[in-house]
């Protein structure tokens, strides 16, 4: 049975009704209790759908669209995620791009809210959002439409590493819309509403879908298991912390000032050759055990790793080149905000029988800025991290997320606008 383990950012603040300021400030298990629509300082926040929720039912729960940072980041973590990459059409210019991102947010904003886009066909998809998010980011792509020249430095692909066996298909783009949910219905619905009112501007690049464990299927704020039996998340900083903030938001005095920065890398994992190592070699590779996730010098999974320790034959006990030591922050000097989903697409029908998945894990690093906290973690894994034997990246892309927007703006107004 899995441990439970209310200290990951999963499911830790859900709850009927409560808003996102409300998880943020008042911490994951206050927040459940805020009263709906409270609107805290600079961050007016939607009406949070009132409904009863006696029977435990969990949809008509809402996250507000509109606030200082775009929701979906600091917020707990929904069991689906869909990511659509798209391109602007050749003609978008600065005004095409305002165009749309003022259609999507309207969009946006009323189908988190749990009510119908204009004009939606199928009104009663947007009932119960089941604390629909739905999150914008400019790929370089965009940032060139705008015509501006108040761009991101790092904007722009990662470095070439040696591991990466990267995929056009699931690499680049000048959007990135990610949207999520505890139920796939409402996200079906945004999704299509998001692409039928882009489709003037924009098409599609590249979708992926990912999960975590449904909701209600573990208590609230136990850390995710990727699908290598693993553990993941424990190490991120916690949501509403001063740390978070230091971590993920841009700061300064510029449109991106309460943004943040988006890498996703889709990384494939080779559970068939997984499958063929001991207990003792999976944790090794990680520095972490398997039934707890507590680091190899520890018992809980809160536990800081050890790195000093040597064990009785002399060597470090959690290995020099384990995935935890080289992706510490103790040995980068950078720190990122991971939200991981799990995919898995099935083996192609008809191919070889003895390869029974294609899976892997939809790897969302946030950071403030991708060259100063991203590259010089992923540099270290590339160089060295026994886990590389098992992972392969075949898809990344980066997108500058923008901060939020209040009611009556957009998203990307600061550089649009
Ligand atoms: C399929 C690929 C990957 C898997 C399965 C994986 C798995 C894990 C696991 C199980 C942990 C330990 C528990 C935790 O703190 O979350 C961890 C930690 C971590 N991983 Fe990964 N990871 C992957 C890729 C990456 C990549 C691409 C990066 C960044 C470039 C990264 C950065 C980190 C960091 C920063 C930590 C926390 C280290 C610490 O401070 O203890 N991981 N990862």
């Amino acid at each position: 049975m899995t441990p439970t383990r209310p200290v990951g950012d999963n499911a830790a603040a859900r709850g009927r009704g409560a808003t996102r300021r409300g998880f943020l400030f008042g911490g994951a298990a206050a927040g459940v209790g805020v009263a709906a629509g409270v609107a805290l300082a600079g961050t007016p926040a939607l009406a949070a759908d009132p409904k009863p929720d006696s029977t435990g039912v969990n949809g008509s729960r809402t996250v507000a669209f509109h606030g200082t940072h775009q929701a979906g980041i600091e917020t707990p973590v929904a069991s689906y995620v869909t990511y659509l990459a798209l391109d602007l059409h050749r003609e978008v210019d600065a005004d095409g791009l305002r165009r749309l991102m003022k259609l999507w947010s309207d969009d946006a904003a009323r189908l988190t809210a749990g009510t119908p886009a204009l004009a939606d066909t199928e009104p009663h998809l947007a009932e119960d959002p089941a604390g629909l998010t739905v999150t914008f980011g400019f790929g370089p792509g965009a940032l060139d439409r705008a015509a501006t020249s108040k761009r991101p430095s790092w904007l722009r692909p990662l470095p070439a590493y040696d591991i990466d066996k990267l995929e056009e298909r699931w690499s680049g783009g000048d959007l990135i819309v990610v949207v999520s949910a505890d139920d796939q219905v409402p996200m079906a619905h945004a999704t299509r509403m998001i692409l039928k009112d882009g489709r003037g501007f924009a098409s599609l690049r590249w979708r992926q879908d990912g999960f975590r464990r449904a909701y209600g299927s573990q208590p609230g704020g136990t850390t995710m298991r990727n699908l290598f039996d693993q553990v993941d998340g424990t190490a991120n900083p916690r949501l509403g912390t001063p740390d978070f903030d230091t971590v993920v938001w841009a700061t300064g005095d510029d449109w991106m000032a309460g943004g943040t920065s988006l890498v996703l890398r889709r990384i494939e994992i080779a559970i068939e050759t997984w499958d063929e190592v001991d207990t003792v070699g999976r944790e090794n590779a990680i520095g972490r055990t398997v039934t707890t996730g507590a680091p190899l010098t520890g018992t809980a999974e809160t536990d800081e790793p050890d790195f000093e320790a040597i064990g009785p034959h002399g060597f470090p006990v959690i290995s020099d080149v384990s995935h935890v030591r080289r992706a510490h922050h103790h040995f980068t000097g950078a720190r990122i905000f991971r939200r991981g989903y799990n995919y898995d697409l099935g083996p192609t029908p008809g191919a070889d029988d003895s390869v029974v998945s294609n899976t892997g894990l939809l790897f969302a690093s946030y950071q403030a800025d991708v060259d100063a906290q991203y590259v010089p973690i992923q540099e270290a894994l590339a160089k060295a991290d026994l886990m590389n034997v098992w992972t392969t990246p075949i898809g990344s892309a980066v997108f500058a997320i923008p901060p939020g927007c209040a009611e009556g703006e957009y998203v990307g107004q600061g550089l649009l606008g």
